[in-house]
């Protein structure tokens, strides 16, 4: 009877990618560019994975205090700002939720091409550089 040797082991490489969500806080940095209600250009620190809210919270452009929600359907858009259509087109299409929050939101019932909420935009390698504009609160956001 004849053996035959035995079958190299197989061999498998995996491409190491980059994570965004790396363990390496300086590998998850996003820096982004927001400009005030008064044309004012501030610059704003994010991490990926994290929502554009918590940078712009964080950097103190948005009041944490009327946008703990995170939850859409229990918010009227406190989070609302505008983007470039560069990064705009880089991004995930808006949800039926996130539309209708922005269209319900707004008052002509007409919603801004160029608005998101930013608790629906996550950060990712490639927002690096975005710029956002940040709008000033609706009257009815105004305690
Ligand atoms: S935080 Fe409420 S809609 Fe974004």
């Amino acid at each position: 009877m004849k053996i035959s040797p035995p079958n190299p082991p197989l061999q498998i490489s995996i491409p190491k990618l980059p994570s965004p969500f790396s363990s390496k806080v300086s590998d998850r940095i996003v820096k982004l560019a927001a400009l005030d209600p008064d044309g004012k250009k501030h610059e704003v620190v994010g991490l990926t994975g994290q929502t554009l809210l918590k940078a712009l919270t964080n950097t103190g452009l948005i009041d944490p205090a009327s946008h703990r929600l995170e939850e859409i359907d229990a918010c009227s858009a406190e989070c609302e700002v505008n983007i470039a259509q560069k990064w705009l087109d880089m991004l995930p299409p808006r949800s039926y939720d996130e539309e209708y929050i922005l269209k319900r939101s707004s008052r002509a019932r007409v919603m801004n091409t160029h608005s998101r909420l930013a608790c629906q935009v996550v950060l990712t390698p490639e927002l690096q550089g975005m710029v956002v504009g940040v709008p000033e609160p609706k009257p009815w956001d105004i305690p």
